[in-house]
């Protein structure tokens, strides 16, 4: 009998006959959003889950699935799944890194240099028919060539954010977990680890690039937004949650800071509607690895590690090499 599967949203129609062909597929190419008891109850009967970033995998969806030994995430992040949860019940866990760095990172800069030169806000004002005369202080940005940078997070996208920044001749300031390797810094433009609070008073901009986690939770609230420039633009292309919106929403108004561009959210899709009414801000619905290209490798991916998965052979982005596939065997 061939194992059977979950493609738990609508994705690339190539990508389901992939899979077709070794798995019994269920798909969504409705792509309706399931409760977490439809999803619990369609995969009750699965072996494998295909799903994306938006897709919750708690303890006790994962609980209600007794057969399931493999959870493919769509993303990098994986937040949104209880790995903890996973890994005690003997399921794996896969996830997409890499195939989207240069894509999120040439995002994070599309997200910078339209909230300093404030591109959406001057495109709002002409396609209102603002636009009777050019003046020599309308629309005044801020600068990004020759500025300093700091990344908050500097794993593989950070450091493919900081690469990019010696085109713009930056200085580039970092603060992550761990420190890189003295290469690794050289090769992100020669990038500087400094503290956190260090790195919030002194760059000209900030990105936002970790993951998210209990412990990452709101690592910009007020009492950040308070140590930047007032001239300081903050860039999120990381996860919701990792800014407290209110904070920033409350910042941007009192103009403590001079814009923001994001592409993340607390409680996506429901962001704080107060954003809608703010010029300062460049707001993007969460599309930081949203290139055709990208978004395919990324759908293959996790296609593969699905079927490396079920095949008795070690999907090559598992997050849970301790997982005791024993558990789960004649399940
Ligand atoms: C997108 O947000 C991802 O984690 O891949």
């Amino acid at each position: 009998m061939r194992p059977k599967i979950l493609i738990a949203r609508a994705v690339f129609p190539d990508v389901i006959e992939r899979l077709a062909a070794t798995f019994e597929v269920e798909s969504n190419q409705e792509d309706r959003i399931y409760s977490a008891a439809e999803l619990a109850e369609k995969i009750r009967d699965k072996d494998g889950v295909f799903i994306t970033g938006s897709e919750r995998m708690t303890a006790e969806t994962i609980a209600a699935a007794p057969r399931l030994k493999a959870i493919c995430n769509m993303a990098v992040g994986y937040n949104n799944i209880d790995v903890d949860a996973a890994t005690a019940a003997g399921v794996m866990v896969t996830n997409t890194p890499d195939v989207l760095n240069q894509t999120t990172a040439d995002m994070a800069w599309a997200l910078l240099m339209a909230a300093a030169r404030r591109i959406t806000e001057s495109e709002h004002w002409l396609r209102a028919g603002n636009w009777k005369k050019w003046t020599y202080d309308g629309l005044l940005g801020a600068d990004i060539h020759g500025s300093t940078l700091g990344i908050i997070g500097m794993g593989r996208i950070g450091q493919a954010i900081a690469r990019r920044s010696m085109g713009f001749d930056m200085q580039v300031i970092y603060h992550n977990r761990s420190r890189l390797t003295p290469q690794q810094e050289a090769h992100a433009n020669n990038a500087r680890y400094v503290g956190k609070d260090e790195l919030l008073k002194t760059a000209d901009h900030v990105m936002l690039v970790l993951p998210y986690s209990a412990q990452s939770h709101h690592t910009i609230a007020g009492a950040e937004l308070a140590l930047m420039k007032p001239t300081a633009i903050l860039v999120n292309i990381a996860r919701g949650g990792i800014v407290d919106d209110a904070a920033l929403i409350d910042a941007l108004r009192a103009h403590r800071i001079a814009g923001a561009g994001l592409d993340v959210f607390e409680n996506e899709p429901a962001l704080n509607p107060a954003f809608l009414s703010l010029s300062n801000v460049v707001l993007t619905p969460h599309i930081g690895s949203a290139s055709e290209a990208t978004r395919r490798a990324m759908a293959n991916c996790a296609a593969a590690n699905l079927i490396a998965a079920l095949s008795g052979a070690v999907p090559p982005n598992l997050l849970n090499a301790a997982v005791d596939l024993t558990l789960r065997q004649g399940a």
